[in-house]
């Protein structure tokens, strides 16, 4: 796979959370500029990504595939070109089956094609789905597309979609730099809606489902925990903790709602510098989950240079009373040996969105959390 790509959790937009196969030119144009506009790219934004619906239906008579003609009247080169005069790079959608989700042609049979010609394109990111895949082996699927990406001789970040069956955190370092750690999220705090033979999840569904396969992520290798719902109708305070959690996470942070009509509440979660800053640390350790009890979890994630991000979640419907004792409540993270050791070192602490300072760990942590919302915490060892 290509190298020296998603050293950090990979971040952007994908068009189908809200728009599905509704997809066009302008659509993209315009993200583009609310990229650049609403401080997105600045706040560390990179990649559009076209999900499923770009393609005509069938291949051209080499084999190529073809922009649908109406959504994509000037091909996509046009559209590419523009993504990356903004500074912007961009992502699209295929599958390993013989058809995409939606129905149109996959890469089964084509892949290495379908790499060459993303490549002429300026492609700089695939994401690969599973459907349509009767008797493919998964690995060896993603292998082929991986190696087929490999020589179209242009660096493109392959993201796997697979959705957990085959356990792609296995083998997905090998070959790609994210894989879809389950079915499709919907925006929803905490239900699960059954199709049959899979389910979509809600945001606490899908982080306790996959809570345990923290070992298999990190720098260049991500458990992608899917594209975010934030913006797309869940109160603010559960977008801040959803946001907060895809960060703690180290999920990549891949925007699923329409930035066009986007609220400044909204705006202004997605661009959290601090949250964000958790996100992209270094260390690329994904948060465990370090206490849960009653309507109160707290999740701790470590960072470079000693630091800690600590996150405490009211899961409940009622406001909820925090006094925190760092002393009695040891943090420790079994998969990488690193602790926070309160006794010795004195800790700083900075809380992410209310951008202001909460004192030191030598004193109980103190303050209200609302319904369904979060305190998520920075932690600085102090200097002597
Ligand atoms: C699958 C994927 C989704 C999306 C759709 C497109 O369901 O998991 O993220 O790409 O296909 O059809």
């Amino acid at each position: 796979k290509a190298q020296n790509l998603a050293l950090t959790p990979p971040m952007g937009w994908n068009s189908w959370n809200t728009f599905g196969t509704d997809i066009n030119e302008q659509l993209v144009k315009d993200i583009a500029d609310a990229f650049v506009k609403l401080g997105l790219k600045d706040a560390g934004y990179e990649y559009i990504v076209l999900d499923d619906g770009w393609m005509a239906m069938e291949r051209d008579d080499n084999y190529n595939l073809v922009p649908h003609p109406d959504k994509f009247p000037n091909g996509m080169k046009e559209v590419v070109d523009y993504v990356h005069s903004k500074g912007l790079k961009f992502g699209i959608y295929n599958c390993a089956g013989a058809t995409t989700c939606a129905g149109y042609p996959g890469s089964r049979g084509f892949e290495y094609i379908d790499a060459k010609l993303y490549a002429e394109w300026g492609v700089d990111f695939l994401k690969y789905d599973w459907c349509d895949t009767e008797n493919l082996n998964a690995k060896g699927a993603y292998q082929t597309m991986r190696d087929a990406l490999q020589a179209s001789g242009r660096p493109i970040l392959f993201s796997i979609c697979e959705w957990g069956d085959n356990e792609p955190w296995k083998w997905g370092e090998e070959m790609g730099h994210m894989w879809r750690v389950t079915g499709d999220i919907i925006n929803c705090w905490d239900c699960t809606v059954g199709h049959g033979t899979w389910a979509s999840l809600g945001v606490w569904p899908i982080i306790k489902l996959r809570k345990d396969i923290r070992k298999y992520s990190g720098p260049g290798h991500w458990n992608d925990f899917d594209m975010m719902e934030v913006g797309n109708g869940m109160t603010p305070a559960e977008d801040r903790v959803h946001f907060a959690m895809w960060a703690m996470l180290a999920s990549p942070l891949i925007m699923g709602n329409d930035l066009r009509s986007a609220s400044d509440e909204t705006i202004k979660t997605l661009t959290n510098k601090e949250v964000i800053a958790i996100n992209q640390d270094a260390l690329g350790i994904q948060a465990y989950c370090h206490t849960n009890e009653g309507d109160m979890e707290v999740w701790a994630k470590p960072l470079a240079n000693g630091e800690w991000a600590i996150a405490f979640i009211n899961m409940g419907q009622k406001p909820l009373q925090l006094d925190f004792d760092w002393a009695w409540h040891p943090v420790k993270d079994d998969l990488s040996g690193r602790e926070m050791s309160v006794n010795t070192i004195e800790y700083t602490i900075r809380d992410a969105y209310a951008h202001k300072d909460r004192g030191t760990t030598k004193v109980n942590l103190k303050g209200e959390i609302g319904a369904h919302d979060i305190m998520l915490l920075r932690l600085t060892p102090k200097k002597e």
